[in-house]
């Protein structure tokens, strides 16, 4: 008799072919309402549970964590982010976190693109006045944005994700500069290496962020930051809520120092700062990242590749604790 397969309890709906193979390779447990888990949720679903596959609207702190029968010896996030998995009490109780990274990054790139895009176009209020059926036609002057070709784009955190918008960027004619303390290498782009704040903030007629969430970026893009921007500059966001400071933000958009902000992420989701709908420089998806049918198939198959590496007694390749 071959041993039982592992049991996986699955926290939110996961597309069809993700799903297909969790019930092949394991005794899993879906969640057909797609309902987030409630602390209670955590308790109740992971009796005699071997692993967790969670998910980026899960908040996994210690104290669930804490809570988790002895059997659970890992949690699977389905995204490359983990900021949501509390990864020291992970670590504390012998947890093994894994996360998702590459397989989302041109995805979310792509949304980057079309965040910087769609800031500058003003395709927000250009597609809200066609629904309103209220274009009176074309005129000279009507809806000018700002010209994208021959700018500067700020990179702030040049990794994967980072350097697959300066590649785009590139491809449109854009100037790409970036922060670190130590240039990296870049690969389909050139760019300018700014080591010092005081050089790379007065460059950034835009500026994407690719910073992870931790206590160093937490708030990161403040007031002193941003008043650093050159005037009409425009911020786009894919990255984090948490790494920009909201109220710095919204002042600087009100006052006109900034052009624009196009934000995929926000802190609390799906809560967000109801200024930020009231602005018309803005430009706002509902955390789409990486929303392609494709790259959530693959995000899937990746966290399901490191549980199936876990129970097998192998190294999970994308282990984060
Ligand atoms: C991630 O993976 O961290 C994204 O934010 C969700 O796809």
């Amino acid at each position: 008799m071959p041993p039982p397969r592992p049991s996986l309890a699955i926290t939110r709906h996961l597309p069809g072919p993700v799903e297909a193979r969790a019930q092949k390779d394991y005794r899993a447990s879906l969640n057909t309402s797609d309902q987030p888990w409630t602390p209670g949720d955590w308790v109740d679903r992971t009796r005699n549970v071997d692993g967790v596959l969670c998910t980026v609207t899960d908040s996994v702190t210690a104290e669930i964590i804490d809570a988790l029968p002895a059997s659970v010896r890992i949690l699977a996030t389905f995204s490359v982010g983990y900021n949501h998995v509390d990864v020291a009490a992970a670590a504390r109780r012998g947890v093994v976190v894994t996360n998702t990274p590459d397989v989302l990054t041109e995805a979310t790139a792509d949304i980057a693109m079309l965040l910087l895009l769609g800031t500058a176009r003003r395709a927000s209020e250009g597609e809200a006045l066609m629904r309103a059926r209220q274009w009176r036609g074309w005129t000279p002057t009507q809806m000018l944005g700002t010209h994208v070709t021959g700018k500067a784009l700020g990179i702030l955190g040049l990794g994967r994700i980072g350097s697959a918008v300066a590649r785009r960027a590139a491809a449109f004619g854009m100037t790409i500069h970036y922060l670190s303390r130590e240039p990296k290498p870049t690969v389909g782009f050139t760019a300018v290496h700014h080591a010092t704040e005081a050089t790379f903030w007065p460059q950034c007629q835009f500026l994407s962020l690719h910073l992870p969430t931790n206590q160093e970026t937490r708030g990161f893009l403040n007031t002193a930051r941003i008043a650093q921007l050159p005037r009409g500059a425009i911020v786009v966001n894919t990255a984090r809520g948490e790494i920009v400071d909201d109220d710095a933000l919204i002042a600087a958009l009100r006052s006109g120092h900034l052009g624009g902000a196009g934000l995929d992420v926000y802190t609390g989701e799906p809560n967000f700062r109801a200024e930020y709908a009231a602005l018309s420089n803005t430009f706002l998806l509902p955390h789409l990242g990486s929303a392609t049918f494709e790259t959530r198939c693959a995000m899937g198959f990746r966290a399901l590749d490191n549980l199936d590496a876990f129970f097998a007694g192998r190294a999970p390749p994308d282990r984060v604790a």
